[in-house]
């Protein structure tokens, strides 16, 4: 299935044309009873994968892990976890999937391992050759910690060992210590990773915060007090980055395979200097910015939705990216809460979920869709903090309640957290909504009962079977692949309307975000009547005079020939 490999390998760029489809495996589905997701879950749900047209799974980690951050505190590089049905199961699924024509892309997170790697084990202990795998440091003179940098899930970014008698450095979470990049052996240890995988026929990595890899030379102290995350203008980017990424990538060039960069505060200017240019030292970067449209930076200071900020970011990546790299487009994964809670609406959740779905699938680039985004799943909302179980949420929780009420704090967590993303997938309204035959490792959302799998694949105007035809669409059409991107009326606080144009073909997409009826005046240069109607959400109100009353959240493509 993988697109072949050696010196003389040509790229193909499949995943230009392809739409990947990312598994979160703990909540996906659980074949052997256990409470937790597992391979042999996916395995029995490729054909579903495959009726979908997906092209590839993303996994997020399955590797060995004790799961401090589910799976990105990473045991063994090189083996598959026991809970998920181990390599065995794995090579089923690979097997599997590639006989759907499904390529499988892994989750690569080399910033950090767990504690419990035998590669930290041995580095506080000493031994070599992994004594310098890490980044270990002695107190300051004064006794106080090597830098002021925080940790972005549990206090400062340094924790002190017993054993090794010297702070290490962790961006996350206590059990995830960051490897040594410097050195020499960890980047020979990544591209036998790399390889490990490629030869066994994976189809490309997705890179976890990999725009931290490169710390600064002597650790500066952050200048300036930031409440969350100091540090991050010191370690994000940093001075070797792309030489390290250019080492990678000579392992990477030996096969037909996609890297899909994660870079926190990613700018298009910046996602140019690793996707652009001749010899791209990664295929595409996740733009984070389009998670943006209800919030600051990150999603836990939950905001009103602001249309306009997203349509500028948008139009802004579509426009920076255009003939000079490749646009990643995703409105959901598992980082994230749920996105019809935050852009669409809950009470219509269909109609604002086939608009999203539309908004974003029909800009150019490579669309990614979250598990139970097809079927519409929404926010989970516990009725106490301490129900949550998300490593990060807990931190953030810990610094809002230092000046917010808790009643706020269980609020914010509720519409922000990222364990509404990771809740079991419905597949039925049965017992624990098909996912599991025994109570699952986490909460199901209550909506199973009506928004499931099965319920959806029942109804022709389901969300579900909406997400199917529009992929088939898009896969279909060069417009969609090819074409111009130019947006309409970016100034309206109700409708974000584009058009898409390749030889003489047009795509104009008119989606209302709003909840409420709304008047819709065709922008000059398009005449709805000469066009086909070839998605909607809605029975339609009359177009008079190119202009007509839309319903909430409505949508309407025409196509122009
Ligand atoms: C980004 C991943 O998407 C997130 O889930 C994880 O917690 C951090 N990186 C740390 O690996």
């Amino acid at each position: 299935m993988s697109g072949g490999k050696g010196k003389d390998m040509e790229k193909t760029f499949w995943y230009k044309d392809a739409v990947i489809y990312q598994i979160w495996p703990r909540s996906f589905k659980d074949a052997d009873g256990d409470g937790v997701g597992d391979l042999m879950g996916v395995y029995e749900k490729l054909d579903y994968l495959k009726s979908l047209h997906v092209d590839a799974i993303w996994f997020s980690p399955l590797y060995p892990s004790p799961n401090a951050d589910f799976g990105y505190d990473v045991a063994d590089y090189m083996d598959i976890s026991a809970e998920y049905g181990g390599m065995a199961a794995f090579k089923k699924v690979l097997d599997g999937a590639h006989e759907r024509g499904i390529r499988v892309i892994m989750d690569l997170v080399v910033n950090h391992t767990s504690d419990e790697h035998p590669w930290f084990q041995a580095s506080r202990r000493g031994e070599e050759p992994y004594k310098d795998y890490y980044i270990w440091r002695k107190p300051k003179k004064d006794g106080t910690l090597p830098n002021n940098w925080d940790s972005m899930f549990e206090g400062k970014a340094w924790q002190y060992d017993e054993v090794r008698k010297a702070y290490y450095l962790h961006i996350f979470a206590i059990k995830q210590p960051d490897l040594n990049m410097d050195n020499p052996r960890v980047r020979a240890e990544v591209k036998k990773i790399l390889r490990f995988w490629l030869d066994m026929g994976v189809d490309g990595f997705r890179e976890d915060v990999i725009t931290y890899i490169s710390k600064p030379k002597g650790l500066p102290d952050a200048p300036f007090y930031m409440p969350m995350a100091r540090g991050i203008f010191q370690y994000n980017n940093g001075p070797h980055l792309h030489e390290y990424l250019n080492e990678f990538r000579t392992v990477l060039d030996d096969y037909d395979c996609v890297t899909i960069g994660e870079a926190p505060l990613i700018t298009t200017k910046r996602a140019l200097d690793f996707i652009g240019g001749k010899h791209p030292e990664l295929d595409m970067m996740i733009p984070f910015q389009c998670m943006e449209g209800d919030c600051f930076l990150q999603d836990y200071s939950h905001h009103p939705f602001c249309l306009v900020k997203l349509k500028t970011i948008w139009q802004h990546w579509q426009k920076a990216l255009r003939g000079k790299g490749w646009n990643l487009l995703y409105i959901e994964n598992h980082d994230h809460p749920r996105v019809i809670s935050r852009y669409g609406s809950e009470r219509y959740r269909t109609e604002s979920g086939k608009m999203l779905a539309a908004c974003y699938m029909l800009q150019q680039g490579t669309p990614f869709i979250y598990q139970g985004q097809e079927i519409g799943m929404t926010n989970l909302r516990l009725p106490r903090l301490d129900m949550y179980v998300d490593v990060m949420l807990k931190n953030n929780c810990r610094i809002a309640s230092k000046i917010l009420p808790q009643s706020l704090v269980l609020k914010l967590a509720q519409n922000s957290c990222r364990d509404s993303a990771r809740t079991p997938m419905q597949w039925t309204g049965g017992p624990w909504a098909g996912f599991s035959e025994t109570r699952p490792w986490f909460y199901v959302n209550e909506n199973y009962h009506s928004v499931n799998v099965e319920a959806e694949e029942a109804d022709p105007d389901s969300l579900l079977n909406f997400y199917r035809e529009l992929i088939a669409f898009r896969k279909s059409e060069p417009v969609i692949l090819r074409g111009s991107y130019t947006e309409l009326l970016p100034q309206s606080p109700n409708f974000y309307v584009y058009c898409r144009e390749y030889e003489s073909r047009k795509i104009l997409v008119i989606a209302s975000l709003v909840a409420k009826e709304t008047y819709f005046t065709c922008p000059e240069g398009f005449n709805l009547a000469d066009g086909e109607l070839i998605f909607k959400n809605h029975d339609l109100n009359v177009c008079v005079n190119n202009a007509f009353t839309a319903r909430p959240y409505e949508l309407r493509v025409y196509l122009f020939e």
